[in-house]
């Protein structure tokens, strides 16, 4: 069916919103086994929950749309998580594949952020400003959880850096 109203184009948003929120949910039990940080593994798990929340939420909107989502495929979601493999193929350390999942896990929570705000601007331009707030409630858990997995990033990248320069000065005498 061709696409030619603002409200056909923010159900097809939406649903590719759903998708993206699936193939995430997929995602993070990987991402909470190769935790090291007992913080990291702790945030994953509370993003899972709140994933499925987010699930939820999505779900609600479309009942309150009157609309049943389309199957579609969030294309970068999936390209993300062909990411995460491919850091696979390159044998990294656990320490490392733990730095770079939390630079893909900041990645994705930044296209979450992007999806949602676009989100909650069609929502309101439509005159749903229940949706909206649903869809807010998302953008929010995302923005929250940007932060954290950025603030890790930082902790833990210079912790990396340190113990391996350490190893190196070490490895010298
Ligand atoms: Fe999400
Ligand atoms: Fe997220």
């Amino acid at each position: 069916m061709p696409l030619t109203t603002p409200r056909e184009l923010f159900v097809h948003e939406l649903s590719d919103a759903m998708s993206a929120e699936q193939q995430i949910l997929k995602m993070l039990p990987e991402l909470q086994e190769e935790a090291l940080n007992h913080e990291l593994k702790e945030a994953l798990k509370t993003h899972e929950q709140e994933t499925q929340q987010q699930v939820k939420n999505i779900q609600e909107v479309f009942r309150q749309l009157g609309e049943k989502p389309e199957a579609t495929t969030c294309y970068a979601v999936k390209g993300l998580s062909e990411e995460h493999k491919a850091i696979h193929k390159e044998k990294p350390s656990p320490e490392i594949l733990e730095m770079a999942n939390l630079g893909g896990a900041a990645k994705t929570e930044h296209y979450e952020m992007a999806m949602y705000t676009g989100l909650v601007q069609m929502a309101k331009d439509l005159g749903e400003p229940d949706a909206a707030q649903l869809l807010q409630d998302n953008l929010d858990q995302e923005k929250a959880m940007a932060v954290r997995v950025e603030t890790l990033a930082r902790e833990l990248g210079k912790l990396q850096t340190q113990s391996m320069m350490a190893g190196a000065r070490g490895g010298r005498k």
